[in-house]
């Protein structure tokens, strides 16, 4: 997968080349190449913005420093996305569908915004990592990659995404590990029984459990199996007799 990151504060990426991501890129499993939409004015001060027009506060990028800033990387496969508090919100789903493309663009905006021109022309999606509002694009795309990236084959172990939270549609079960006592709390008994269906079984429990408990919309959505129905009905039994 090749990310092409156009923005103004290329440095920002930098965290990006630890961890996990950074190995990611050692191993070319991933590309990360910034373009500093800077490179592309052609004014001696290097100038990006300017006042809109019809007054108001505020500078708005221009649309011809943008336009040859995607064209320096643009490729017949190239999908450009514009992070934006006004685009469709990120979700797991969208992360994996966009997992599965080549080439991925990331626009970054900054000041009031860009000029509209050019989004219509270029812009294939448009994504907001929230409701709310950040200073500008690089994070949202930061965090773009660092989704995206995790479904790409060899980032991380293939378990770690069929399992975790989101992707199987309820969040995860809880995790221990050494010392088995800790501050007096004991390590949950199953977990020591090297039963392994018994855990499995008392793992998918505790999922149902604090999905119900932190997040009842998802559990509206999940595909139930019939065992699975039955302990979640007991769970409701026991919360409305607490009640
Ligand atoms: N730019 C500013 N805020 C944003 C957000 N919430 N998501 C994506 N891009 C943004």
């Amino acid at each position: 997968m090749k990310f092409d990151v156009l923005t103004l504060f290329p440095e920002m990426f930098e965290t990006l080349n630890k961890s996990i991501l950074g190995k990611a890129q050692e191993k070319n499993l991933i590309k990360i190449n910034l373009i500093n939409i800077r490179d592309f004015s052609k004014d001696k001060h290097k100038k990006v913005d300017d006042t809109p027009y019809g007054g108001g506060a505020g500078m708005v990028m221009r649309a011809d420093i943008i336009y040859n800033a995607y064209q320096s990387v643009k490729t017949p496969k190239t999908k450009l996305i514009y992070l934006t508090p006004q685009g469709k919100t990120l979700n797991q789903k969208k992360v994996e569908e966009l997992s599965k493309e080549e080439h991925l663009a990331l626009l970054c905006g900054h000041y009031e915004g860009i000029d509209q021109r050019v989004i219509d022309k270029i812009v294939d999606e448009e994504i907001s990592i929230g409701d709310y509002v950040l200073t500008g694009g690089e994070i949202p795309a930061m965090v773009l990659i660092d989704s995206v990236s995790r479904y790409i084959e060899g980032v991380i172990k293939n378990d770690s995404t069929k399992e975790e939270s989101f992707s199987q549609g309820l969040l995860e079960y809880p995790q221990y590990t050494r010392p088995e006592i800790f501050e007096g709390e004991k390590v949950p008994e199953i977990l020591l029984s090297g039963h392994h269906q018994k855990i499995d079984k008392w793992r998918k429990e505790q999922s149902i459990r604090i999905t119900l408990k932190k997040r009842p919309d998802m559990i509206k959505k999940y595909n139930f199996s019939k065992e699975e129905k039955k302990f979640l009905e007991k769970l409701i039994e026991e919360e409305n007799n607490n009640i």
